[in-house]
């Protein structure tokens, strides 16, 4: 090997390589470098044989300490399942309408709802239960079906008009699709619901004549007043919450299609603990009364 130039100014060989009249010495690379490097080989080579590292045909090598992270999910959720069962075995104890009366199972019982809640319910009823044209409000103390606490309970097991036999049911008939009622009555027992609820706006002669199609069609779910009957679901029709809207259109569409919501039934969905939890959540979202 031919002898290489030697750098005057420090003294080290240089490499041979020339650029444009500048040459590169040959310093040896610094120990701490090429320790690291040959550190890192070794760690390497440990991780291979601890770890899981390399693929195989079908699976993979799983080292010697045999980590997991999918195990470790597992694992961590039978944990939390262990430490969450005596709070839902106590739920299942205790008569729904008396949760609220201990505090710490109230608290885990509104966690544990509210996730249920997100989960199954707002895309129906919105992310905070505030409804929408033909989903009710839950926010409210408003309810078409039994609002209470077992009430509600019976709605989510079941569901309404799910198909189911213990379903809650009811049929407003399609008094216009089905010719039952001719366009005048419908307009005329549209002005008559109108009048329950306000004062303006109202045509009194054709809210008389509604008055006493109404007696005659419409009080056996909805009551002599209006005020509706929680065992049909029939709403309140002489207050401001409207299922389907507040304007004489929406009233008159309802009268003439006689739309019945349909609710699916979560008791084949959901476990009997979740079902609770999630009916004393919404009966609390209500006022809890
Ligand atoms: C597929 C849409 C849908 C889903 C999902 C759904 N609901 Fe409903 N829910 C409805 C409809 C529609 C009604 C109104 C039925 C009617 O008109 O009587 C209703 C009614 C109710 C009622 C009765 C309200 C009252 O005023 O009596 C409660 C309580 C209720 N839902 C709670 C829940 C909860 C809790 C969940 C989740 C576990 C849920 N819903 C999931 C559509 C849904
Ligand atoms: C068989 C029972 C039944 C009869 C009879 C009945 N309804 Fe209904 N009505 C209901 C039910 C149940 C609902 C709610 C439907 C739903 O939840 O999807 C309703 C809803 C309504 C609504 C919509 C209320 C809202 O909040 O948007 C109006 C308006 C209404 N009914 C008017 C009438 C009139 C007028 C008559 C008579 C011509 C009548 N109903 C007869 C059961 C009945």
């Amino acid at each position: 090997m031919a002898k290489r130039e030697v750098d005057d100014v420090s003294g080290v060989e240089t490499t041979g390589h020339e650029w444009d009249g500048i040459r590169e010495l040959d310093n040896p690379l610094p120990r701490w470098w090429v320790l690291v490097f040959y550190a890192t080989i070794v760690w390497a080579v440990v991780y291979w044989v601890a770890m899981p590292a390399w693929p195989l045909w079908n699976s993979y090598t799983t080292g010697l300490r045999g980590h997991s992270d999918r195990a470790n999910v597992a694992s961590e959720l039978t944990g939390l399942q262990t430490a969450r069962a005596p709070m839902f075995t106590q739920l299942d104890a205790t008569p729904l309408a008396q949760v609220g009366s201990n505090a710490d199972l109230m608290q885990f019982t509104m966690e544990a709802g509210k996730a249920v809640f997100n989960d199954n319910c707002s895309t129906c009823h919105g992310a905070g239960g505030q409804g929408a044209k033909g989903y009710p409000s839950l926010v409210d103390d408003v309810w078409l079906w039994d609002g209470t606490v077992d009430g509600i309970h019976a709605t989510l097991q079941h569901g309404i008009r799910s198909g189911k036999d213990e379903a809650r049911f009811s049929m407003m008939p399609a008094y216009g699709r089905d010719g039952m009622l001719q366009a005048a009555q419908i307009s005329d027992l549209t002005e008559f619901v109108w009048s329950l609820s306000h004062t303006q706006d109202v045509n009194r002669a054709a809210a008389t004549r509604g008055a006493e199609l109404f007696a005659t069609n419409c009080v056996s779910c909805h009551g002599a007043d209006g005020k509706g009957d929680p065992t049909f679901g029939a709403p309140n029709l002489t207050d401001a919450e409207w299922l389907y809207g507040p304007t004489k259109a929406d009233i008159s569409g309802q009268i003439y299609e006689g739309r019945g919501g349909v609710m699916p039934a979560f008791g084949d969905r959901l476990s009997p603990s979740q079902v609770r939890a999630v009916a004393v959540y919404v009966h609390s979202l209500g006022g809890g009364t």
